[in-house]
């Protein structure tokens, strides 16, 4: 009996030294936490279960049977964050550069299977050299493995990837079929091809951070939802995004008790729209003011900045919030605009977030780069998954909406459940000018004619009575009273039910 206790005693700590001090300390240098360190700032104190400490590869080539490390390069288990079930795995680049071997696989699929059977988000912590090189095929096989775990938990439980590390070659296609990607900057990168590659096959010259960094990933590639300064301020983020995140796609968005009272008026709201309605405004304002406490996770932020996402609470209850965004190209809907939202709109509907959406577009950007670079495909993924989704469906126009943006930006003709404009809003094929250069192109010589075409359209159009008439908004609200509608009308949803025809999975043009 002392012989196995002792035998315990020796391998656990053999598993906590990891690949030893000197390179712990290697790890540290570079500003990065170790892998229990970073699990043991991400969930709750002394709540993670950690399982298969003990598990080893069994390869024996190239030296690697007198190259075992406890635990194989990666810690999995399972623990509270905010006091709710979540799974985690964390690669250890100390042993053997987290690379992963058939057994390290093994124990990723483990807590996969695990997070699926239960029903709890899984977090994945990623810094790693890769496949482990000494093992070939086999790491190869368990890569497809997990691959094939993430796409079957795709819309069943939320799958959070956090690039703490590299992540290269064909292991960023993990974290990619999950839903959300957090990086650390200056010390994480993702590429499937390194900078070697590169120049040898393009003779481009560029470095680890500008092909794969996080500036280029959360501005660049959209791969990457958020970056923070270092490990612990991106856990620190990742706690408080798990406030948001449901548990699976059966149970109800998680609420947080809210003192801030949903019969708040936002006052400031009714002087957020200018006079002039070719002036910009920032519409962020408008999500925050809503918000409880004005709290509001955006993400994302660094990219397609003429539409935000994000998730905020009302009622205390996870809100998906979209917004065109008039100080950035206007609040065009373009290719990348389409893309990130529609992919949020996705996500909120696979888990029952009820999505508000905040509608200023003056329509879809025009130029042969947007027509060459598929803004049709594009711009109807934006479509699609504002048409499929069944979750409650709350519409404000806060001024402009014309043209096809206005029947993507979740309109009543998409099953929008309720759709309200603001006295500001437009609601249009087109802005007046262009109208007036169309129709009455007979007078395009008569600026005086034009003036008043163009004046008799703004009239009648620029407003929001004519949607009204035939129903297509429901009403019209002050701007300062919509939290206070927002709220009322997510409680009057909160049983809503709504199906889509049986079909063995959608089309959506990818
Ligand atoms: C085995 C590895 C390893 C790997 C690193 N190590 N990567 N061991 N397999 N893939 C080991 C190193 O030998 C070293 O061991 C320790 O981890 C730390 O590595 P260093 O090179 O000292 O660290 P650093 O200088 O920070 O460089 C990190 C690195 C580099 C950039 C990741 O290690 C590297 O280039 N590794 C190889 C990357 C790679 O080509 N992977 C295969 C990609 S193909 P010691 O004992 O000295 O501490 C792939 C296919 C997946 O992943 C396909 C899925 C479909």
């Amino acid at each position: 009996m002392t012989t196995i206790a002792s035998r315990l005693q020796e391998k656990r700590a053999a598993a906590l030294a990891g690949g030893g001090k000197r390179r712990v300390d290697a790890q540290h240098a570079k500003g990065k936490l170790t892998a229990r360190e970073r699990l043991s700032a991400l969930f709750d104190a002394d709540t993670f279960r950690e399982w298969d400490m003990f598990v080893e590869h069994d390869c024996s080539d190239f030296g690697m049977q007198d190259n075992r490390i406890p635990g194989d390069g990666v810690v999995i288990g399972y623990g509270e964050i905010n006091g709710r079930l979540t799974f985690a795995f964390s690669q250890d680049f100390t042993v053997l550069g987290g690379s992963l071997s058939a057994a390290h696989a093994k124990k990723i699929g483990k807590v996969m299977d695990h997070c699926m059977r239960v029903g709890a988000p899984i977090i994945g912590i990623n810094d790693s050299g890769g496949a482990r090189i000494q093992e070939g095929v086999a790491s190869l096989g368990g890569y497809a493995d997990v691959f094939q775990r993430n796409v079957l938990a795709s819309g069943v439980v939320p799958q959070i990837s956090l690039i703490m590390g590299p992540c290269a070659g064909g292991a960023v296609y993990s974290p990619a079929m999950t839903d959300f990607i957090f990086m650390v900057r200056d010390s994480s990168y993702m590429f499937v091809t390194g900078p070697e590659v590169v120049k040898t096959v393009t003779h481009e010259d560029v470095t680890q951070e500008e092909l794969g960094g996080a500036g280029t990933h959360t501005s660049k590639s959209s791969v990457a939802d958020c970056a923070f300064d270092n490990d612990l301020e991106t856990l620190q983020q990742v706690r408080r995004f798990m406030s948001f995140m449901p548990q699976n796609n059966k149970e109800p968005v998680p609420t947080l008790p809210s003192i801030d009272p949903k019969t708040r008026l936002c006052p400031a709201l009714d002087t957020l729209i200018p006079e002039n309605p070719n002036l910009p405004y920032d519409i962020s304002e408008l999500i925050k003011s809503v918000c409880d406490e004005h709290d509001f996770f955006e993400l994302q932020a660094d990219f397609a900045g003429n539409i935000i996402i994000g998730l905020g609470r009302l009622n205390g209850e996870t809100v998906g919030f979209v917004a065109n965004q008039p100080m950035v190209l206007a609040g065009c809907l373009d290719i990348n605009a389409s893309r990130k939202a529609a992919r949020f709109v996705r996500f909120c509907d696979a888990f029952s977030i009820p999505i508000v959406t905040f509608v200023d577009v003056p329509g879809f950007l025009p130029g042969t780069a947007q027509e060459y670079g598929g803004i049709i495909k594009h711009g109807a993924k934006l479509l699609f998954a504002y048409g499929e989704a069944t979750v409650p469906k709350i519409t404000v126009i806060t001024r402009k909406a014309y043209g096809g943006a206005y029947d993507v930006m979740a309109s009543k003709h998409l099953r929008g459940d309720v759709n309200y404009a603001w006295p500001s809003a437009e609601i249009a094929v087109m802005g007046s000018k262009g109208a007036v250069e169309i129709i009455f192109r007979a007078d395009k010589d008569d600026p005086q004619k034009i003036e008043q075409r163009t004046q008799e359209y703004q009239e009648k159009f620029a407003n929001p009575f004519v949607a009204g008439s035939l129903g297509f908004i429901d009403d019209v609200i002050d701007p300062q009273t919509t939290r206070v509608h927002l709220c009322s009308d997510l409680a009057m949803l909160r049983n809503k039910t709504l199906e889509n025809p049986w079909k063995k999975h959608d089309n959506i043009p990818l």
